[in-house]
């Protein structure tokens, strides 16, 4: 009989965060005093149920070996494989790991660029998709009207927000059926396209606008404030599952 499946977080971490316009890469630009990635490396470290935490990171970082990150625990485990693009650092971390996980592992892909992932995100992802012959993502509903532009910034359409929604981090798929769609899928954005491309329909499991990704600089002081005011809100993460 088939053991249960086990789980893995896998954290690309290999940009340069050109967008952000800093000195540093922005995985490592200070945030509440740690640098930013520490934050989504502590969510995904505590989370009860995943076995071990990667963070894929680009083969000449410099940065990582400055701090220290033994707080975070055993689970924890660099891998200095990163690539050119996105979808080329999770793969090297995907075949890198080809020796610790089994094929039909689950494994969480998680941006280092969205440190306010909350447990109640991740227990909610892993609950609602645990019985999923596909996997799944967290998303939240589009909530503006969209319009789509011609070269000018005039107004070509209106598109219908109706059934749209914004995809974030974590993804979660099967390790060997990620890893195959990933090879096979060249300039996807997101594991979750990959697996479009496979011809499979990941599930969309809602998590919240507080799961942002940093990428502007305003975006690394909205962070700040949602990691400072976590537990005041009376958002879903004080409520029991
Ligand atoms: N990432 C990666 N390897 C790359 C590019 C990106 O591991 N070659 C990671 C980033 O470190 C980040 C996540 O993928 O955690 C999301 O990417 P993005 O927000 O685009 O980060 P950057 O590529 O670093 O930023 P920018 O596009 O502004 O340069
Ligand atoms: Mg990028």
């Amino acid at each position: 009989m088939q053991s249960d499946p086990r789980h893995f977080a896998l954290v690309p971490a290999a940009g340069s965060g050109a967008r952000m316009g800093a000195a540093l890469p922005k995985q490592y630009l200070p945030l509440l005093g740690k640098p930013l990635i520490h934050h989504a490396l502590a969510a995904l470290c505590a989370a009860p149920g995943i076995e071990r935490v990667f963070v894929v990171l680009s083969v000449d970082d410099a940065e990582w070996a400055r701090h220290d990150w033994r707080g975070l625990g055993p689970r924890l485990a660099p891998l200095f494989r990163g690539g050119p693009t996105r979808a080329d650092s999770v793969l090297a971390g995907l075949r890198a790991i080809s020796g610790e996980v089994s094929a039909t592992d689950w494994v969480l892909v998680h941006d280092a660029a969205r440190p306010c992932l909350a447990r109640w995100h991740i227990e909610k992802l892993m609950r609602e998709l645990a019985h999923d012959d596909v996997g799944g993502l967290l998303a939240t509903p589009v909530a503006d009207t969209l319009k789509r532009a011609d070269e000018h910034a005039r107004v070509t359409a209106t598109v219908g927000r109706d059934r749209l929604w914004r995809a974030q981090t974590p993804q979660m798929f099967r390790y060997a059926m990620l890893r195959r769609a990933l090879e096979n899928a060249r300039g996807v954005t997101d594991e979750a396209g990959a697996i479009e491309a496979a011809g499979l329909r990941p599930r969309l499991v809602e998590g919240d606008a507080a799961n942002l990704k940093v990428t502007w600089p305003f975006d690394a002081h909205l962070a700040e404030w949602i990691l400072r005011h976590r537990g005041e809100s009376g958002g879903e993460e004080e409520k029991t599952p």
